[in-house]
């Protein structure tokens, strides 16, 4: 039989491993699950050896279906930003602290008070931002004095994974461009940052390209899950990043970003250099390519329509409450929907924006409240695009997660945003880019764009309809956040 990539993806929930031949036709698959732990309210944690032993026990399922294949690479994406600290001897000195946790607020203000955050924003491209990895560290230097004194090695969640897979301890650019300290243009550490806060780059993995050999499989690891002996692991992407080389998004083509509609709403636009906004209001990281990418996520949006209807519809499902919606108007009957229930990150890097309705009246009726959480959803997003298209402007975004699959959403989404939505034939996420780059990095495929070539293309588009009630909608919609803000 041929020849086949995996590609692991290490999320939050749980890993996704799948096996794809080099045709890019998925063979099989195997997925779990582990704990996420919150030992305090805004801490979020997990044990590094939950996600190794989890991740194991998948690519052992998966080899197990594989026996008549031969397995030429395996290929690593995963949750972004997380902090996984060893010491001398490689051994992981505490629990993994996570893209989503909240406690660096101090560790924040004071990497910005020793550099400015427009230097940062100029040559990281973001400004010091909690869920980050760098601010991690720095509260460990205060926080826990004892295990910073122990600290040899800080790695990303995927690459500590890779580490335990090969011995070789290496990142790459777009996982590392959000740590908080890679210089984007050199797409290497910045020292002259790392050294005016008195962190030695040493901490830090080699940087080497997404496509490229990061280690090879130990021998013992191998016997015990079945897969061969020196099986090359390509270093991959971060989840977002590889996500978007499995929709075939590229910074060669720069019409087409990504849009995922899942329990957060992100919106991915490449560009062939690192322009940063002026102010750090959308992320911009490196993308897996050899390019760059804009990144605008608002935490709540498929989040905010399953705390709606856990909170007040919980026997009716999401089929249902999104034919509710549509018996709306736009514009919700002039009834506004902040999405902001878990904090926002983009446009206003804000973790104590909060949600709400306004503008009720006794004539509105549930259809209006439902229609007005997927518009107030699709108008946080139209802010963070508006951001993104005045540095690289893209006329076309692919829509993926679960809100992609409701006909209305899609239709309110493509309005509010004013740009073409295109729906994917197929959605295997981050684990399937992580396969794509590890086909380039097995010397199966010259290139990515090569690869590209694979993908299937698109089921259906959603063409803009011009709307002048969401102008007027999305106005309101700024001027409810900064009235809110003044009143918490
Ligand atoms: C990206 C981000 C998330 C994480 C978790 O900036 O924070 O997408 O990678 O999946």
């Amino acid at each position: 039989m041929g020849d086949i990539v995996i590609g692991l993806d290490l999320g939050t929930g749980g890993v996704r491993a799948i096996a794809v031949d080099l045709q890019g036709r998925l063979v099989a698959q195997a997925v779990g699950s582990y704990p996420l732990l919150t030992p305090k309210p805004g801490w979020t944690e997990q044990h590094p050896s939950d996600w190794v032993t989890v991740s194991l026990t998948a690519l052992s399922t998966l080899a197990q279906q594989l026996e008549s294949h031969r397995i030429i690479a395996l290929g690593l994406s995963g949750q972004m930003h997380g902090m996984v600290p060893l010491d001398a001897a490689g051994n992981v000195i505490r629990p993994a602290i996570l893209w989503n946790d909240q406690r660096t607020g101090k560790a924040v203000e004071e990497i910005e008070h020793i550099i400015p955050r427009q230097k940062l924003i100029q040559r990281t491209g973001n400004p010091a931002i909690t869920g980050f990895q760098l601010p991690k560290l720095v509260w460990l230097r205060t926080e826990e004095p004892q295990a910073y004194a122990q600290v040899q090695q800080i790695l990303l969640p995927k690459d500590y994974l890779g580490y335990v897979l090969t011995g070789e301890s290496v990142t790459e650019p777009s996982d590392a461009s959000g740590i908080g300290c890679l210089n984007l243009a050199k797409r290497q550490w910045d020292t002259d940052l790392l050294d005016a806060l008195q962190i030695s780059p040493n901490l830090f993995p080699q940087v080497i390209a997404s496509t490229a050999i990061a280690g090879r499989l130990k021998p013992d690891i191998a016997s015990q899950i079945g897969l061969p002996a020196g099986l090359p692991v390509i270093a991959g992407g971060g989840d977002n990043p590889a996500a978007a080389i499995g929709l075939g998004i590229s910074s060669n083509n720069l019409n087409r970003g990504g849009l995922s509609i899942g329990t957060s709403g992100v919106i991915f636009v490449p560009c062939d250099r690192p322009t940063p906004d002026p102010e750090g209001r959308v992320h911009l990281f490196c993308h897996a390519d050899g390019g760059y990418h804009l990144l605008g996520v608002t935490l709540a949006a498929g989040g905010a329509l399953r705390w709606y209807r856990d909170t007040f519809a919980p026997k009716v499902d999401f089929k249902d409450l999104m034919t509710l919606a549509d018996q709306s108007p736009p514009g919700a009957n002039g009834v506004l929907f902040l999405p902001h229930l878990s904090g926002e990150r983009s446009p206003y890097l804000d973790p104590d924006a909060r949600g709400a309705w306004a503008n009720l009246s006794l004539a509105h009726t549930q259809a209006d409240l439902v229609r007005a959480v997927l518009e107030g959803v699709a108008l946080g997003l139209r802010e963070a695009l508006e951001i993104v298209n005045a540095i690289a402007t893209v006329h076309q975004l692919t829509v993926t997660g679960g809100g992609g699959r409701s006909p209305v959403w899609v239709k309110i989404l493509a309005d509010v945003l004013g740009t073409e939505l295109v729906m994917p034939q197929t959605e295997e996420g981050a684990a399937y880019g992580a396969a794509l780059l590890a086909m380039v990095g097995a010397g199966a495929y010259a290139d990515l764009e090569s690869v590209f070539k694979l993908i299937p293309g698109s089921s259906a588009r959603v063409q803009p309809e011009q709307n002048s009630v969401y102008d007027t909608a999305l106005k309101q919609h700024r001027s409810l956040y900064k009235a809110l803000k003044a009143i918490r």
